[in-house]
């Protein structure tokens, strides 16, 4: 292992989509500075970690990761820890795991070849700044991406302070990237190979920005924009939140060929109690109202969500409410989750925390729900002819 003059890399990221795309954006800049990729099984004399830090789960693997990349010879190859256990944690990781070289932000990771530097000469880096210029405007143009499926961040941050996420401290205010800047790492993507875009957001439908003749847009205007890109073939974005569903979004699912017929909209919850609780500032009535009005459009669309099971004070009433509102929904796919205490958010002290037994349960019966209307789905396209996208190759 070079930590002197290191030339091979590994970028490892976990979590969100978000991550991957800081994860491919990572790479090129290290390419740039005339580093290369390992390959599986190769050595890497710089290894990013890019965390998550949403449960206490993923936050938690970044140092069993940590403790694993020592070498047979007892020695590390440098270490960064990058992403949202970076922003959240900072310097407590560096003495944590005295094997980290470097700690950078999920706003700050453009500043990494500076960073490496500091590292290479022996010396501790760190960086949880949230900088006022954009990393965006510093990092290099997009390249030719490994998989045909690329991501772009449109969208960054969130306002909504749900009270059980970490993602408003970690990933800080909502911002919305330009239209131009847009329009152009879509092409430079297409024109790299790319078939399919997934625009990104933690909020991904409250992106708006003015476009090139000064008129006010919201997602659905860039996805009209997007449809026009040839070469493009498939446009999806995720993730979104109910309160910025506009009727604009929802009709272009009706009317643009190149948007997927899928769409990822968590609820969380069915209870509204549960929902307030949560500062969700939706009910369960909206949110199945949206998703009437987006099959009215787009009747064969895939629906997908996320929940929480156990948020403090849940009765078994609220959780059967879930159960209801689950049924009504009839999800393609959903991701659920037992509630985990976050530091620093207002739900990690409220009273009345659920016991594990009980969010076991409730995970399970709300998970064989899911699985029950995931294979109806799956079964309904038996005998379907459709046009499909390889994403990479098999094992
Ligand atoms: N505990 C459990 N699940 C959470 N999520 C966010 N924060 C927490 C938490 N503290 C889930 C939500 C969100 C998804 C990305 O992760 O369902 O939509
Ligand atoms: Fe977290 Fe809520 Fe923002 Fe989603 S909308 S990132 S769950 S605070």
């Amino acid at each position: 292992m070079n930590r002197e003059n290191p030339k091979k890399f590994r970028v490892k990221s976990f979590g969100c989509q978000m991550n991957v795309y800081d994860g491919d954006r990572m790479t090129e800049m290290l390419t740039d500075q005339g580093m290369t990729s390992a390959d599986d099984g190769e050595e890497a004399d710089l290894v990013v970690l890019n965390t998550c830090h949403i449960r206490e789960k993923a936050a938690e693997k970044v140092y069993s990761d940590i403790g694993r990349l020592r070498g047979k010879d007892g020695k590390s190859p440098l270490i960064a820890v990058a992403g949202c256990v970076a922003q959240a944690e900072g310097k407590e990781i560096s003495r944590r795991a005295p094997s980290v070289d470097i700690v950078v932000g999920p706003q700050a990771y453009h500043r990494l070849p500076e960073l490496l530097e500091k590292a290479k000469s022996g010396k501790k880096a760190l960086d949880t700044d949230m900088p006022i210029q954009s990393k965006f405007d510093v990092l290099p143009t997009r390249k030719k991406q490994a998989r045909p499926n690329a991501f772009l961040t449109v969208q960054e941050g969130c306002d909504k302070f749900c009270t059980y996420c970490v993602v408003p401290y970690t990933r800080g205010a909502e911002i919305s990237r330009p239209w131009s800047d847009l329009i152009d790492e879509a092409k430079a993507l297409v024109d790299g190979g790319s078939k399919e875009i997934t625009l990104l957001g933690q909020n991904v439908n409250a992106w708006s920005s003015e476009d090139d003749k000064g008129r006010r847009q919201g997602l659905d205007g860039l996805i009209r924009a997007l449809d026009k890109v040839d070469g493009l073939g498939r446009i999806r974005y995720t993730t979104s939140h109910p309160n910025d569903m506009t009727q604009e979004l929802i009709d272009a699912h009706g009317d643009v060929p190149k948007l997927m017929p899928y769409l990822h909209l968590p609820v969380q919850s069915g209870s509204d109690p549960i929902l307030k609780a949560m500062n969700r500032s939706h009910t369960t009535e909206s949110y199945l109202d949206i998703l009437r009005r987006i099959r009215e459009v787009r009747p064969d669309i895939a629906i997908s969500g996320d929940f929480i099971v156990g948020f403090p004070g849940e009765t078994d009433e609220d959780f059967e409410k879930t159960l209801a509102v689950v049924s009504e929904a009839n999800y393609a796919q959903a991701y659920s989750f037992k509630y985990s205490p976050r530091p620093g958010t207002p739900a990690a002290t409220m009273e009345s925390q659920i016991a594990p037994e009980i969010m076991n349960e409730r995970l399970q019966r709300l998970q064989a729900l899911l699985n029950e209307q995931q294979h109806e789905f799956n079964r309904q396209a038996v005998g379907r002819t459709t046009t499909i996208l390889l994403e990479r190759n098999g094992k």
